[in-house]
Formats: structure tokens, sequence, C-alpha cells
């Protein structure tokens, strides 16, 4: 299955800073080759980020949308507005939305839908607590989520999606899951699909492992089974990490 390497830039850099960044990783195009790599940007730097990235393989995701396609909803970005920039992939349910900005699991399912219906493909993000992981809820609290996120979705459309499991005390905090922890937990999301919607979605479905990844980890993770990529915070910010880590992922996987 293709590796997909996303970088979520989160409330970070200008569009002269995206730009600067996106000409430096196409200094070597070739170390995109059978990988999918993207680049999450906020709204701001899209324009600037498709536009140093035309003819590139490295592809454009935004770090959310609103499920409606327009209206008054003020501050807030469609899926047809990001489609109308060459944006492919979009964040959805990123924990920093659902715990600092109260997002729910029906509105994260909203969301997921548009996304779909508007041919953009979701990366959503589910993982559990400090505290739910320490009382032993992570199937639990994957199990809420994902029914929460996915209710109503066909088969054929489960499987179109990108799940990320990032554990919320691991992300921006240096401590990494185990490789062993991440493979549970990603094994149990592909698990949850297949005895939902059957084995073809769940063979079809990649999910990314999430939370304080960094060249020197990657490789421990993109190798397991139940993981097909990773997304990536702190460690994208620099296209000198971002480029390391995406080049000790090739070659974990393809050598
Ligand atoms: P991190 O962030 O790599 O800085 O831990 C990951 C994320 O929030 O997606």
């Amino acid at each position: 299955m293709k590796l997909i390497i996303a970088a979520n830039w989160k409330m970070n850099k200008t569009a002269a800073e995206t730009a600067a960044f996106c000409r430096e990783m196409r200094r070597d195009e070739k170390l995109l080759e059978g990988l999918d790599v993207l680049i999450c940007p906020p709204f701001t730097a899209l324009p600037a980020a498709a536009e140093a990235l035309e003819g590139s393989s490295l592809k454009l995701g935004a770090q959310n949308m609103h499920w409606e396609s327009e209206g008054a909803f003020t501050g807030e970005i469609s899926a047809g507005m990001l489609v109308d920039f060459g944006v492919e992939y979009v964040i959805l349910g990123h924990s920093e939305r659902r715990h600092l900005m109260g997002e729910k699991d029906n509105q994260v399912n909203l969301k997921v839908k548009a996304a779909l219906k508007n041919k953009l493909k979701p990366i959503l993000c589910v993982g559990e607590t400090e505290e739910e992981r320490i009382n032993g809820a992570t199937d639990i609290v994957l199990e809420k989520q994902l029914g929460g996120a996915l209710t109503g979705l066909a088969a054929e459309q489960a499987g179109e999606l990108v799940i990320a499991y990032e554990p919320v005390w691991a992300i921006g905090t240096g401590k990494a899951a185990t490789a062993d922890d991440a493979e549970k937990a990603c094994a149990y999301i592909i698990k949850y699909i297949r005895e939902k919607y059957g084995s073809d979605p769940a063979l079809q479905l990649r999910v990314q492992y999430g939370g304080s990844v960094k060249a020197e980890n990657i490789g421990s993770f993109v190798v397991l089974p139940s993981i097909s990529g990773a997304l990536v915070g702190g460690a994208s910010l620099e296209a000198g990490s971002f480029s390391a880590l995406v080049q000790a992922a090739r070659k974990a996987v393809l050598h």
C-alpha cells in the first residue's frame, strides 16, 4: 500500500514562508516517488502553496472545513472553496479542534460526508487522551469516535478514507506511542472498518500514526502491518527535517 505522509502545519507559516518551503522540497522531487506526500498549510497560504506546487507530485491538503457549501457561516471555509485551489485532502476532527474548539463527533460526521461529496479525501483523526489510556479505554474511545464520524457512510466511501490514529498525549509532547501500542490501535481501526463495511474497504483504507513523529522514529511505525503513513506536526515545519523524515520512511519501506 502506498504510504501517505502529511504535514500538518497548524497555525504556522505565511504565504511567503509556504512558497519558500515548497521550493526547497521541490529541489529533490525523486524523494517523493512511490509515496503520497502532502502539506496542509493554513487556509491563507493555500493559494501560494498551490502555485508553488504546480507540476509537483507534492500534494495539497487543508486542516479543516465546514460541511455546508455556502451561506451565513462567518469565518468558515467550504469544501468547494478548497477544491477551487487544487486541495485534494482535508484533515478532519483533529484533536486540537475537538479539545480546543469543542468539535463534536456529529460535526465531524457532517464534514466527512461533505468532503467525500466534493471529492476531497478526508484524513479523519481519532485518538484517546492520556486519562482514557490509563483507564484502558483506548478501544472504547476509538469505537465511539469512528462510529460518530462515519454514521451513514457507504462501504465504498469508507474505503476512500485515510484515518489518522493520534493519541492526544503524544501530540506535540515529544513522547510518541510505542510501535506496539500504535500497531494495536491501528489494527483495531482496520478491524472496525472490516466488521462494519466489509473486507474491501478495510483493505483499501490507509491508517496513519500521528504524535511526535520525526525522522528518527518514522521507520519504526511505517513498517508495521496496520500503519500506512504518518501525520506530522512539529517535524514538518522545516523543509530539511520534513525531507529527512520522508527519506527515512522511504528507506524503511522501499528498501
Ligand atoms: P506533532 O503533531 O507531530 O507535533 O506531535 C501531530 C499532529 O498534531 O498532527
